[in-house]
């Protein structure tokens, strides 16, 4: 609900269990007056405190006035060289040459339904409200249109922004945040998701510092290293107490994630592209949209923080062809033969694959153009008919008279130097003219801020879509973005191509959905390089980690679903020893930790004993009964595993709290093992619940106070699933 207030001019947004207020003052200056659990009030600008602070300027027409300052007042979006000296929100070039830039209210309305962004990615759905809110610099023509989604029953609210230049010459933005949040306090947690390339999304909390403290990308894409979703809590905040919020940036390239706790121990937060490398001109008349920011305040911890978020994504922003339904179990060749497969290699591995049940089989890279490396090949989506002499046509039935769909591995956004792309179009690739290009992998960046380039891939993939009837792509993208140029911009525009190049992305990705609706797309890049809330409104799952060591994931695993639903994270049992780790881990735990995600495999299952394939063959049949509870239910974490490396422990329970599946993996083994009691989390403590269909049968109360107890489990990295149905 938004409510105006018109005799205060505040504005309120209440979802469930939060509210989010503003004020737009007697100065036209838009205050952030709360942001948290839900409170009544229709106007707290009781909170704000004027004093004369010594260096902290006042607006002109202060007069004697020395009480007043942007730089001590919190403010809903933040300017610039103006008398706020935190964290800012928007940098503009002027006309003139200044960098200087103020925003003054001036109207706002309220819309039922949900804004929608022009060739961004946004939420959307049923039970929205928007606020937009239109602040305008009294001295040049910029105009700044602050966009607010309201999810009354998620509690989620959405940001965005859109400056429009209003003035009669050219401008340049130089930075534009899309998220802008003050506190009035600063003992908080800053937490993040970082780490590199196979060792993603590991979890850092730590109090918040005086100044700036950050994290971001400029790699071109959200990248390995660190994640746009971060929390700022309490800092006695656990699963299930302490105030948190949680921020996710829908954007899938450069972005910064900033924090600042400033001189009188208040707190900003600002979200958004990063500033490296961005100079955006805007002409008269002309917009330009800052991508959405998502938040969620959870009065009572992380765990309901967690969950909005994963049913908002899954439900109001991830459009999954399969719907509520169940996605197939996939089997992947690529760690079992890397680039070196022939035809009669692949459907081999397909048939062991649908013998035990598996139901789409995916052709990673290596099926095309000159491509036995990673050194050549990229950009030639034609078929290597030395690999595969019939073609896709011949393969892709012989998949799927073995009862299974067919996939393929892409890899659009590259091109090899060895390849007839890139001699035919040198130019199409990322680069300053007369200044060699960094390799990446051995290779070049297509240029996807141009229009023609993209024509050409998607021709060339709709033939290889069309011709192999596939159902599903797994779209990768394996370098970080170097040489950021682009030979259709002119040079004094350079500066927007990062962010040209991930509208480019988007486009492309959007016309594969549109045209073919049923087609399940997996995000990748070298796995989890770009896994954010950006990417999945397009793919609805993403590869979580080039990483496949079960006990790894699990960390991996759990950094990435405090934000993203568990049905997002592609995770695959593969081969030991492990290609990653050289790590030992038996086939029953693989399965349960690729449990926690989309569940597939990734290895040679020819080469398995019959022992391990009776396993597989289980673990298929388990995952199929319980992937609508696993991908639909509520997850809980049950142990800390960045901190508790002896155990990993969590739970899925289905909305009504009638199923549960409770899953255990140990780390490597002592003597004088400790007793395992995991307390339950998340269940009815009025139901009763039996316990694997025995005849045991214990009350969800107990289960979640008492616990429930393992026998002890010696040896290395072994696991147990556990699993409860309420008794009528
Ligand atoms: C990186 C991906 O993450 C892998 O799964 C695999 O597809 C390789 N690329 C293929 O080059």
């Amino acid at each position: 609900m938004i409510l105006y207030n018109e005799q205060n001019r505040t504005l309120t947004l209440h979802t469930q269990r939060t509210t989010y207020q503003m004020k737009a003052d007697r100065r036209g200056v838009l205050l952030h007056l709360y942001y948290g659990p839900r409170v009544e009030e229709a106007d707290l600008s009781g909170l704000l405190q004027y004093a004369d602070r010594g260096f902290s300027p006042n607006p002109s027409g202060s007069g004697e006035d020395r009480t007043y300052s942007l730089d001590t007042l919190p403010q809903e979006y933040s300017t610039c060289g103006v008398g706020d000296f935190r964290l800012h929100s928007a940098e503009v070039e002027q006309a003139d040459g200044s960098l200087l830039l103020d925003l003054r209210y001036a109207g706002h309305a309220i819309l039922p339904g949900k804004y929608a962004l022009e060739g961004l990615p946004a939420f959307f759905g049923e039970g929205w409200e928007t606020l937009s809110v239109t602040l305008r610099d009294p001295c040049s023509g910029v105009e700044a249109e602050l966009l607010y989604g309201v999810d009354e029953a998620d509690d989620l609210i959405t940001r965005a922004v859109r400056l429009t230049n209003r003035g009669t010459e050219p401008v340049a933005l130089c930075r534009v945040m899309s998220l802008c949040l003050d506190f009035n306090r600063a003992d908080l947690d800053f937490v993040t998701f970082n780490g590199g390339h196979v060792k993603e999304r590991h979890l850092d909390r730590a109090p918040l510092r005086p100044g700036e403290q950050s994290v971001g990308s400029v790699r071109g894409t959200s990248s390995h290293q660190h994640n746009p979703f971060v929390i700022l809590c309490e800092h006695d905040a656990g699963e299930d107490h302490g105030v948190c919020y949680g921020a996710a940036l829908l954007y899938s390239g450069n972005f910064l994630a900033a924090a600042e706790r400033s001189q009188f121990d208040d707190a900003r937060l600002v979200m958004g592209i990063h500033p490296y490398h961005f100079r955006w001109t805007l002409d008269p008349r002309e917009s330009f949209t800052a991508p959405e920011a998502a938040l969620v305040c959870s009065p009572d911890g992380l765990t309901p923080m967690t969950h909005r978020f994963h049913r908002a994504i899954r439900e109001k922003l991830i459009r999954d062809p399969y719907g509520g339904k169940r996605r197939p179990v996939l089997i992947n060749n690529w760690e079992a033969t890397e680039f070196h497969f022939d035809e009669e290699k692949l459907v081999a591995i397909a048939r062991e694959g649908a013998a035990l049940g598996m139901e789409l089989f995916v052709m990673d890279d290596g099926w095309f153009g000159k491509r036995d490396s990673d050194f050549s090949g990229l950009g030639d989506w034609t078929v290597n008919e030395k690999k595969l002499p019939g073609g896709l046509e011949a393969l892709a039935p012989r998949i799927r008279e073995l009862g299974m769909q067919f996939g393929i591995w892409v890899e659009p956004e590259m091109v090899s130097e060895d390849s007839e792309l890139y001699r035919a179009h040198p130019d199409w690739a990322l680069g300053a003219p007369h200044r060699p290009q960094t390799q990446g992998r051995s290779q070049l960046v297509l240029d996807f801020s141009r229009q023609e380039v993209r024509d050409h891939i998607y021709a060339a993939l709709r033939q290889v879509l069309d011709s192999a009837k596939a159902a599903y792509v797994k779209w990768d993208m394996n370098r970080s973005l170097t040489d950021v140029w682009s030979a259709a911009i002119p040079a004094g525009r350079q500066g927007e191509v990062y962010h040209r190049y991930v509208l480019g992305v988007y486009d492309l990705l959007e016309r594969f959905r549109r045209d073919y609706p049923d087609l399940l797309i997996e995000g990748c890049s070298g796995g989890g390089g770009r896994f954010d809330a950006g990417m999945l409104y397009y793919t609805p799952q993403i590869w979580c980690s080039d990483n496949t060591d079960a006990i790894d994931r699990l960390r991996i695993q759990c950094g990435t679903t405090f934000c993203y639903p568990v049905s997002s994270v592609g995770a695959h049992v593969s081969a030991v020893p492990n290609g990653q780790t050289g790590r030992y881990t038996p086939m029953e735990t693989r399965g349960v930790a690729a449990m926690c995600g989309t569940f597939g495999y990734e290895m040679d299952l020819g080469k398995c004993t019959d022992e391990e394939k009776e396993v597989v063959r289980e673990q298929v049949r388990t995952f199929k009964k319980r992937a609508v509870l696993i991908h639909q239910g509520d997850y809980y974490r049950l142990t800390d595993p960045f901190r508790n490396t002896a155990y990993a422990a969590w739970a899925h329970v289905s909305t009504d709290k009638r199923e549960a599946l409770v899953s255990l993996v140990t780390g490597s083994t002592t003597a004088a093992l400790p007793f395992i009691v995991l307390r339950l989390r998340g269940l009815d403590p009025d139901l009763r619940y039996r316990i694997d269909g025995g005849e045991r049968v214990c009350g969800g109360a107990a289960l979640m106070h008492a616990g429930i107890s393992f026998p002890l489990i010696p040896g290395d990295y072994q696991a147990r699933q556990v699993y409860l149905t309420a008794v009528e």
